[in-house]
C-alpha cells in the first residue's frame, strides 16, 4: 500500500503468496472501496469476485475472513451468498474436464460473533438461486413444460412441499382459455404447477401466492420473432424458475406464512394448430381477450394463473415474468420493474428487494392506461399500442388480479446477464429469488 500498488478500489485484487504468519499458501486481498459505501450488496459482490478469481487459478477451498466491523448477520450472509453465486457456471453441457468449481468455503468470524444462522441462511438462499439459474439455463429441448413439472415434483419430494400438476384436461374443465390458447401451437402439452408450503404455525392469516411465467421457449408463435437472438428465449421461464427457487429456500427456512407457487408452463410455437392473431379466447374469469399479437403470450398464461391463485385462496399475490422488451427500454438491465395495485403491497416488496440487493424500481399503473387495451370485439386486447409497453402489459394483468393486493415484477431486463461480471457468470441471474424469500420471511400482519 505504501508503494501505491494497492488503493483498495472496489474489487481491486492483489494475490499474495506465503504471507508470514498465515498458514494458507495464498492470501487474496480484495478492495472494498470507501468504508461509508461498503454495504452487504458490496460484500456480496466482493465475495463473488474473490471466488471467481481464485477458482480460475484452480483453488478448491477458501476461507472468507469477516472483519470485526462487519460481524453482523447481514454482512456475513451476503458474503456467503456472493461466494456461492459467484461459483455458479452455466457450463453443464460442456464436456471438457477442466471445469472449475470450489469444494468448500469457510467463513472466519471474529471472536465472539455468532454468525451461524446468517451463514446457513445465506447458503440456503444462494443455493436456491443457483438452482433457479440452472433451470433457466436449460435449453428448451431439455426442459419442456412436462419436465419442469417433474423438477417441481422432485423438489417437493426432497424438501417436503406439496406438489400438484394440472394437465390440459383439468385446464379445459377449469376453462383456462387464455393459457390453453398459447399452448395449442406446440406439440408439448402445457402444465400448471402448484407448489404449496404450509408453516407448522402460521403467524398471520395471509396466504401469499407466487405466480411465475414459465414459457420454456418463446418463438413468438404466429407473430414469430426475428431469428437473431431467438436462442435466448429459452430464458422465458425465468419467472417460473425463480418461484421454484424461492419455494426451495422457504421449505428450508420455514417462515410463519402460507405460501403457494403457481407456474403456468407452456411452449409458445407456431404449429399448425397455433392460435392466430384475431383469435378471441376467454380466460377462467370469463373475460374475453382478442389476441392481436401471439408474442404477447406471457400475460395470457399469467391471466389464468392469477385467477386460479385467487380461487385457491391467496390473499396477496406477486408475479414475476420476463414479460416485455419495453421494460428493458425503460430500465435497462439494472432494475426489475415493479407494478402494484396496492401501496402497502408495493412497499413490502420494495423493502424486501432493498434488503436482498436485487435492484427494483416502481413503475406507474394508473387506470387511464386501460384505454390502450381497448378491443372492438372482446373485453380487452392482449397488446396496447407502441408506447408504454411494459405498463400496458401490467395493466392487462391487473384485470385478472382484480382487487387482490398484487405486485408484478417484470424481469425481462434482469433475468439474464449478457456479459459476465467479475462476481457473476454470464447467463441466468436467478432474480428475484432473494426478494421473494425475504418478502415471506419479513411478513407481518
Ligand atoms: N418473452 C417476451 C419478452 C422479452 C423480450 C423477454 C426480450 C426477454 C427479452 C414476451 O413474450 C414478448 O414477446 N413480448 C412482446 C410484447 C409485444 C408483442 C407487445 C415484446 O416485448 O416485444
Ligand atoms: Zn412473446
Ligand atoms: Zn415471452
Amino acid at each position: 500500500m505504501d508503494a501505491g500498488e494497492i488503493a483498495g478500489k472496489p474489487l481491486e485484487m492483489t494475490l499474495l503468496h506465503h504471507v508470514p504468519g498465515v498458514s494458507s499458501p495464498r492470501v487474496l486481498l480484495v478492495g472494498a472501496g470507501k468504508p461509508e459505501k461498503f454495504d452487504p450488496a458490496e460484500m456480496r459482490k466482493l465475495a463473488g469476485a474473490a471466488v471467481r478469481r481464485l477458482k480460475s487459478i484452480g483453488v478448491k477451498s477458501i476461507a472468507l475472513e469477516i472483519g470485526p466491523e462487519h460481524a453482523s448477520g447481514d454482512f456475513a450472509g451476503a458474503a456467503v451468498e456472493g461466494a456461492i453465486l459467484g461459483d455458479f457456471e452455466p457450463d453443464r453441457y460442456k464436456t471438457s474436464d477442466d471445469k472449475k468449481s470450489l469444494d468448500s468455503v469457510a467463513v472466519v468470524a471474529p471472536e465472539g460473533a455468532d454468525l451461524d444462522d446468517a451463514v446457513e441462511r445465506g447458503r440456503i438462499v444462494a443455493e436456491a438461486q443457483n438452482y433457479a439459474r440452472g433451470l433457466v439455463n436449460e435449453p428448451a429441448n431439455r426442459l419442456t413444460p412436462s419436465l419442469v413439472a417433474e423438477a417441481a415434483r422432485a423438489l417437493a419430494g426432497e424438501y417436503g412441499l406439496e406438489c400438484e400438476v394440472l394437465d390440459r384436461t383439468r385446464m379445459e374443465e377449469l376453462q383456462m382459455g387464455a393459457l390453453l390458447g398459447v399452448a395449442q401451437g406446440s406439440a408439448e402439452p402445457p402444465v400448471l404447477i402448484v407448489l404449496r408450503y404450509r408453516p407448522s404455525q402460521a403467524a398471520s392469516s395471509a396466504h401469499l401466492g407466487l405466480v411465475g411465467k414459465g414459457v420454456t421457449f418463446d418463438s413468438g408463435g404466429i407473430s414469430i420473432k426475428p431469428s437473431e437472438g431467438m436462442e435466448k428465449m429459452k430464458y422465458d421461464m425465468a419467472g417460473g424458475a425463480a418461484m421454484l427457487g424461492a419455494m426451495r429456500a422457504l421449505a428450508q427456512i420455514r417462515p410463519a406464512i402460507t405460501v403457494t407457487a403457481f407456474i403456468p408452463c407452456v411452449e409458445n410455437m407456431p404449429g399448425g394448430r397455433a392460435q392466430r392473431p384475431g383469435d378471441i379466447v376467454a380466460a377462467m374469469s370469463g373475460k374475453t381477450i382478442e389476441v392481436i399479437n401471439t408474442d404477447a403470450e406471457g400475460r395470457l398464461i399469467l391471466a389464468d394463473a392469477l385467477v386460479y391463485a385467487r380461487k385457491q385462496g391467496c390473499t396477496h399475490l406477486v408475479d414475476a415474468a420476463t414479460l416485455t422488451g419495453a421494460i428493458v427500454v425503460a430500465l435497462g438491465h439494472l432494475n426489475v420493474g415493479l407494478f402494484a395495485n396496492d401501496d402497502a403491497m408495493r412497499d413490502r416488496v420494495l423493502q424486501a428487494a432493498r434488503g436482498s440487493g436485487e435492484r427494483t424500481w416502481p413503475m406507474p399503473l394508473e387506470d387511464d392506461y386501460k384505454e390502450y387495451l381497448k378491443s372492438a370485439f372482446a373485453d380487452l386486447a392482449n397488446v396496447g399500442g407502441r408506447w408504454g409497453g411494459a405498463i400496458t402489459a401490467a395493466i392487462f394483468l391487473k384485470e385478472f388480479a382484480e382487487e387482490t393486493p398484487w405486485v408484478h415484477l417484470d424481469i425481462a431486463g434482469t433475468a439474464w446477464l449478457d456479459e459476465s461480471k467479475p462476481y457473476l457468470a454470464k447467463g441466468p441471474t436467478g432474480i428475484p429469488v432473494r426478494t421473494l424469500v425475504r418478502l415471506a420471511e419479513e411478513w407481518k400482519e
